[in-house]
């Protein structure tokens, strides 16, 4: 039985890990997407995993520039002639001293990971209003805890949840639903670049540590997938965690 059928969805950070796999699963639901990325190779990637069945366009897309989020919606809808489901997933890390950080690392992270949903939030709205459509935005365990050497990823991150319940709040009344999802570790290639800073001091890692494992990226993209269907009706503005227990104590 598939629950998506018909749907169009924007993804972004769709080339890679969490992205890729939702862009699999929403797919597999029977959704026709547009997945956007910086990574125009691993789109193709993503593309030629999804089989013949699932309808699909790409789009080139840096999140962090304001009017090219305006062109990739846009071109969804003159695409596909609506919008209804938007997943903002592009995302990158940084782990440092925080006094070690350039204006630059700085403003990078804030116009990918924050500055870069409220961007393709924006241009999408108007649409995901015309269908009584749903936002998923991807935001973390570090948006729901601080983590030494992780200042700028856990800022923006809780940037990006506070911004997914407000805009739960402001759009109820037209049925938009917003929720955030908040992952702990996920095995993708992000995770590699959490690299422990030199000098770091480990005892401050502990809550970091989840009780199970990690997670794959599936599991992450079955989540984002149910908050997407109309099983999901009655959810909006959570900020959901799957971090093993991580944030638990
Ligand atoms: P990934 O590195 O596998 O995928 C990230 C994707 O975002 C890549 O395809 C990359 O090209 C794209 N991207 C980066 N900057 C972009 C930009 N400016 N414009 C457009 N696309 C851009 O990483 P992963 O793990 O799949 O991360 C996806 C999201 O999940 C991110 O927002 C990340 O912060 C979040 N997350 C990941 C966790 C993990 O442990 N892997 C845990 C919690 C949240």
């Amino acid at each position: 039985m598939f629950q998506l059928t018909g749907r169009v969805a924007l993804v972004t950070g769709a080339a890679s890990g969490i992205g890729r796999a939702t862009a699999m699963r929403l797919g597999h639901e029977g959704a026709l997407l547009f997945l956007a990325d910086l990574d125009e190779a691993g789109l193709r990637e993503t593309v030629a995993g999804l089989g013949d069945d699932v309808e699909s366009k790409t789009f080139v897309l840096d999140v962090a520039d304001p009017a090219a989020c305006q062109r990739a919606v846009t071109t969804c809808v003159e695409t596909f002639g609506k919008l209804d489901i938007l997943a903002n997933i592009a995302g990158i890390a940084l782990c440092d001293h925080m006094t070690a950080i350039k204006d630059e690392q700085w403003e990078r992270m804030l116009g990918t990971n924050l500055s870069g949903v409220f961007y393709m939030c924006r241009a999408a709205m108007p649409h995901l209003v015309e269908t009584q459509g749903c936002v998923v935005n991807m935001a973390s365990s570090a948006g729901l805890e601080g983590q030494a050497y992780n200042s700028a990823y856990c800022a923006t991150k809780a940037g990006v949840l506070m911004f997914s319940k407000s805009l739960a709040l402001e759009f109820s009344k037209q049925r938009v639903r917003v929720n955030a999802v908040c992952p702990g570790h996920v095995n993708t290639p992000l995770v590699e670049k959490f690299n422990f800073p030199e000098g770091g001091d480990m005892a401050l890692l502990g809550r970091l540590v989840p009780l199970l494992d990690a997670a794959e990226p599936d599991e992450i993209a079955a989540a984002v997938t149910y908050l997407c269907t109309d099983d999901a009706r009655f959810i909006t503005g959570i900020g959901l965690p799957i971090d093993g227990g991580q944030t638990a104590g």
